[in-house]
């Protein structure tokens, strides 16, 4: 047997995203209701757990490791856990990277980089301090301004995540984009997606398909299709006269399941397939009640079972959450 992940599909599966936490200092409303209800910490891996798992993953045949949470920065320890995978940097993983809020990042960027972070992506929907505040409920933009230069400034390089939203930041968008390429940063448009219950919110009032974006850039821009390849979902373009790749990510109105390679692991130990499938394996049941011995095999089985695509839909009568997991667990 090849001691590489391959699904049924013959794709290899060699990029794992790690929720190492559900909390969150924001409460992006998107995302999260006002009042959530956290996981109980017993239901929560371990550190430890977390880095047993990612080791056998490494071992496998991953070679990205993403950590994303919830906020994966305010997970008690998790410089731990960064130290340890930055290790295995150059003997196995060839890259480990984190997806923030950027709230702590001003405080962190510097251990991040010593540990071989060299890439972050940071969620920002917003330059408007207030407008940033109403989306995020809870966030402070020059906080997050502050993170994201000090990542610059010790040398690693920043991708802007920004979800698109119907009348909230539409108007924003070509401001974001002349912010980015004046500091040189990418940046990657997000179309809503359908996950987990939102409170009182109506995703559909929040929906904004990316081809309507791209068509009033185009009007503006020349934008250039770019075959940019970084093992993700996103399609890349070059802004003629600006200096950022810009990124669609359009899991309503494309499919980019042909090309998948990644599988996500929540923070209570469920491998996850796909993000918008069901298909799981709980790896902290294996784990706690097995060993991690019995691992290896069940990842070979999981990954057999990762299914062709995922099945989104966003309609005004219809049920609009296709995934009942918020992606707070599952890591974006
Ligand atoms: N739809 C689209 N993007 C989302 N994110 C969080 N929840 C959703 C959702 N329901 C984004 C975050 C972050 C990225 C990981 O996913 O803003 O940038
Ligand atoms: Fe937190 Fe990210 Fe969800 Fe916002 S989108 S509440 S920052 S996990």
């Amino acid at each position: 047997m090849s001691n590489q992940l391959i699904d049924s599909f013959g794709r290899e599966v060699n990029y794992l995203r790690v929720s190492v936490t559900d909390r969150c200092d924001f409460r992006c409303t998107y995302c999260m209701s006002e009042n959530m209800t956290f996981l109980p910490k017993k239901d929560i891996l371990s550190l430890e757990e977390l880095e047993t798992i990612c080791n056998v993953f490494i071992k496998l045949g991953t070679k990205k490791i993403r950590l994303t949470g919830g906020e994966p920065l305010v997970r008690k320890g998790i410089l731990n856990l960064i130290k340890n995978l930055g290790n295995k940097i150059g003997d196995g993983l060839d890259e480990l990277t984190l997806t923030t809020n950027g709230s702590q990042l001003e405080k962190y960027a510097e251990i991040l980089k010593e540990n071989g972070v060299n890439r972050v992506n940071v969620s920002l929907d917003h330059l408007d301090p207030s407008k940033f505040r109403e989306i995020t409920r809870w966030g402070d933009l020059d906080k997050v301004l502050a993170g994201i230069e000090k990542a610059k400034s010790v040398g690693i390089k920043v991708k802007i995540n920004t979800v698109a939203l119907k009348d909230f930041n539409e108007n924003n968008i070509l401001q974001m984009i002349e912010w980015c390429s004046l500091n040189e940063y990418d940046m990657t448009l997000i179309e809503v997606m359908p996950m987990g219950d939102i409170g009182s919110e109506n995703r559909f009032n929040q929906y904004l398909p990316l081809s309507e974006v791209k068509k009033r850039l185009s009007k503006k821009f020349k934008l250039t299709n770019i075959p940019k390849k970084t093992g993700g979902p996103a399609r890349y373009y070059k802004i003629e006269g600006k200096k950022i790749d810009l990124g669609f990510i359009t899991p309503l109105t494309h499919n980019f399941c042909e090309s998948c390679n990644r599988v996500r692991l929540t923070c209570t130990g469920i491998l996850y397939m796909c993000l918008g499938q069901d298909d799981n394996v709980d790896l902290k049941s294996i784990l706690r009640n097995k060993g991690s011995y019995f691992l290896e095999n069940s990842l070979f089985k999981a990954i057999s079972k990762k299914p062709k695509g995922h099945d989104f839909n966003i309609s005004k009568s219809g049920i609009n959450i296709s995934s009942n997991r918020h992606m707070s667990v599952t890591g974006g």
